[in-house]
């Protein structure tokens, strides 16, 4: 919230007559909202999960707004009318112009209000819109590019405003670049509303990095312009430009992303709000190791019937590890997490008995569940049936002995056909194939990054083997036939969940892990991971266990994660529920309830932010991303080399940090409000010179 609060209060600074601040109207502009192939994901997480505290702050003056689908309105909104007349004034003059918008309540805790504007309807007025982009910026949008073409038509926010009286006091927030028509076209035309952008990765960071770039060390190095006409999102890119030039705060999740907005788009982000979560406290505090032992126990039913016939480890002794999230393979880590697990494969054999069941959730093209899977469930009902029958006549006969005051002849309890019907189901667990190592058909199984590297290192579920691999191309859901549970009890069943990611600009399924009292792997190239590093003095105490993917080889990352995956499985289940507790405990710090007012911002401080600047650039022995790249430099840093210098000034800056986190946001607003107001401002028409300018020259 606390970001919310600086817009509002750099436009009392702009505008006279602001009485109160319950007179602003908040709106919030996401394009993940409702959006079906971009409902997921993590800006998804941010924008369901902060909508209650944000609702309870601003209540009635609190709109979300995104594109309508037909379907996720039928589901997911309670319409109803809007509460202020001048937003049904402007719907009304709105749906008059041929766009239809539609309102309710999206039915999720706080059940904010939305409005949600029909994009087909308003796409008659498409070309006007691209007309105005490229007069306002000089941005053209190709007509192929439909997301594109999208986010032009959904600028209609400005024309919300013209009905909102002569001085609406409107805050209106951004996320993403879908969203940054909206902004820039607000700003040429002057609305009077404070704007808000939070760019939650920067285009190019992201496509730079899913290319193999070696991305940190040579962040001022990128020539942008040009890696973006490269990509081919070179207009995407420069709505992102424009709409971060353009807003009044610009804000970001991390510290990491901070540097590089910096970099990549040309604006240190004016504040840095780490990513919160709805955090459910039990007044039991064992309440949440009773939900891991339930859950677990429904996974191991999956797993069960996933490896019918190959059933030889104990489930007792098996540990579920799970990485999840968009299928970006080597941003989320996937590629040294799957070499680790080869590594961690190798030691179990020879020095544990522990089974490793790894699962990993990332949604990929397919083609429905492959019939392998399916009828692993489907046997495993079937023995789970033939038991119960041959219980129940068991339990009869038994009964009746008991009645009749004898001891039942055990040889002869069960007749021949009990016999048949038994040995029939454990025929039918008989199986020539090894358990699939995906559950779905997949359409690029030949080239499929996954499947190819499970194929290299060979972990394909046979017997010797003591890591099993299951890949779930789709996302989990609790209709599903295979593994019928959603993420959140999936999350709790499990052990640990490894999220080794190269490109993380913060990273929700750690955090979402702590708050479930599961311990995880994260990166120091994470901004979750940094958040962690820079507040607990020992994250792995608490179950956070952080690779060091920033100044070590990829090599040495690799086995550092091995390392710790090969720890946790020497943990006894005593030490396990311990380190749940533990990790349970941190919880707190990842509640919107603290993080919606307190920013742990560093760039709250300028100098602060060029010093951490420097140490991100330039030092790391680091000299290529790849494990064969690096295998040449795998040398650990030396003083001579940055790391030593590295660590203290990394201590030096966290002493500094943890002095400076307690204060309370009203230092931060006037703190912000100082950067801002000696920021150089842009008109809007100076900014389109300027940008115009160097596009020439680039
Ligand atoms: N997630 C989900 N269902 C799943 C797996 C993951 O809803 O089956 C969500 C998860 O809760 C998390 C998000 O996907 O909030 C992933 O967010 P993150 O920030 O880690 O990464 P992103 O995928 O956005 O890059
Ligand atoms: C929770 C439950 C215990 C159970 C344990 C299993 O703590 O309260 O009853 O024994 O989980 O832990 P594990 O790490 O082996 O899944
Ligand atoms: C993006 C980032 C992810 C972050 C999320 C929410 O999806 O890739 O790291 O957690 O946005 O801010």
């Amino acid at each position: 919230l606390s970001y919310q609060y600086l817009s509002f209060c750099h436009q009392v600074r702009d505008w006279e007559n602001i009485s109160t601040c319950f007179s602003v109207l908040n709106f919030e502009l996401s394009f993940p909202f409702t959006l079906p192939e971009l409902a997921v994901g993590g800006i998804y997480t941010v924008i369901q999960t902060k909508a209650k505290i944000t609702a309870d702050e601003w209540g009635e003056n609190y709109y979300m707004m995104g594109p309508y689908f037909e379907h996720n309105f039928k589901t997911q909104v309670e319409g109803c009318e809007p509460p202020n007349p001048a937003i049904r004034k402007a719907m009304d003059s709105l749906i008059h112009n041929g766009c239809q918008v539609h309102f309710g309540r999206w039915l999720i805790e706080g059940s904010p209000y939305v409005i949600l504007f029909d994009i087909g309807s308003a796409a008659w007025n498409l070309d006007r819109w691209k007309g105005d982009l490229w007069q306002t910026c000089n941005i053209g949008l190709p007509y192929h590019d439909r997301e594109a073409n999208d986010s032009a038509s959904l600028n209609v926010l400005f024309q919300l405003t013209d009905h909102l009286g002569d001085k609406p006091n409107v805050i209106s927030h951004f996320h993403e670049w879908q969203a940054g028509p909206g902004l820039i076209l607000s700003r040429s035309r002057k609305i009077p509303m404070a704007t808000v952008f939070t760019t939650h990765a920067t285009l190019l960071g992201r496509y730079l990095c899913a290319g193999n770039a070696d991305f940190y060390n040579n962040l001022d190095k990128f020539s942008i312009d040009k890696e973006a006409g490269e990509r081919q999102i070179y207009h995407r890119y420069c709505l992102e430009r424009a709409a971060v030039h353009c807003a009044h705060v610009f804000t970001t999740v991390s510290q990491i992303t901070a540097v590089e907005a910096n970099h990549m788009l040309h604006r240190k982000p004016d504040v840095v709000t780490p990513n919160g979560l709805n955090v459910k406290k039990f007044s039991a505090m064992h309440e949440f190791q009773n939900l891991h032992s339930t859950k677990k126990t429904r996974i191991q039913e999956f797993v069960r019937g996933h490896f019918y016939g190959h059933l030889d480890f104990n489930l007792d002794k098996t540990l579920f590890f799970f990485i999840a999230g968009r299928y970006e393979f080597s941003n989320k880590g996937a590629d040294i997490f799957l070499e680790s697990l080869s590594r961690l494969n190798y030691l179990l054999r020879v020095r544990n008995d522990v089974t490793v069941v790894v699962f990993f959730i990332m949604p990929a093209k397919t083609n429905n569940f492959n019939v392998e899977s399916l009828k692993g469930q489907a046997v495993r009902k079937q023995l789970w049936d033939t038991a119960q029958t041959v219980k129940e006549k068991f339990g009869k006969k038994l009964y009746d002995a008991l009645l009749k005051g004898q001891i039942p002849d055990m040889n002869s309890i069960l007749d021949r056909d009990d016999f048949t019907i038994m040995k029939r189901a454990i025929y039918a667990t008989q199986r020539h194939s090894l358990p699939p190592v995906t559950t779905h058909n997949m359409l690029d199984d030949s080239t499929d990054p996954i499947l190819s590297n499970v194929r290299r290192i060979g972990l394909f579920n046979s017997r010797n083997d003591r890591v099993k691999i299951i890949f779930h191309p789709e996302f989990l859901s609790s209709t599903s036939p295979l593994l019928p549970m959603d993420y959140e009890d999936f999350v709790r069943g499990c052990h640990l969940g490894v999220f080794p990611s190269y490109y993380e600009p913060w990273g929700y399924t750690p955090g979402e892990c702590t708050v479930m009292g599961i311990p995880s792997v994260t990166t120091n190239l994470s901004g979750f991971g940094c958040f962690m590093e820079e507040h607990i003095s020992d994250p792995a105490a608490y179950g956070i266990y952080i690779v060091d993917r920033r100044f070590r080889s990829p090599e040495e990352s690799c086995n550092q994660l091995t390392q710790f995956m090969f720890s946790f499985c020497q943990q006894s289940r005593r030490q396990r529920i311990i380190q749940r507790n533990r990790t349970e405990r941190l919880s707190d710090l990842l509640d919107w309830r603290y993080l919606g007012r307190v920013c742990f911002c560093s760039t709250r401080n300028k100098q602060l932010f060029d010093e951490r600047e420097n140490i991100w650039r330039g030092k790391s022995p680091l000299r290529g991303r790849n494990l064969q790249q690096n295998q040449a430099h795998s040398g650990r840093p030396s003083a001579s080399t940055g790391w030593g210098e590295w660590k203290e000034e990394r201590e030096k800056n966290s002493r500094q940090q943890k002095t400076t986190t307690s204060s309370r946001n009203i230092g931060q607003v006037n703190w912000i409000l100082e950067v801002y107001s000696s920021r150089p401002r842009i008109p809007v028409e100076k900014y389109r010179e300027r940008e115009t300018e160097r596009r020439k020259h680039n």
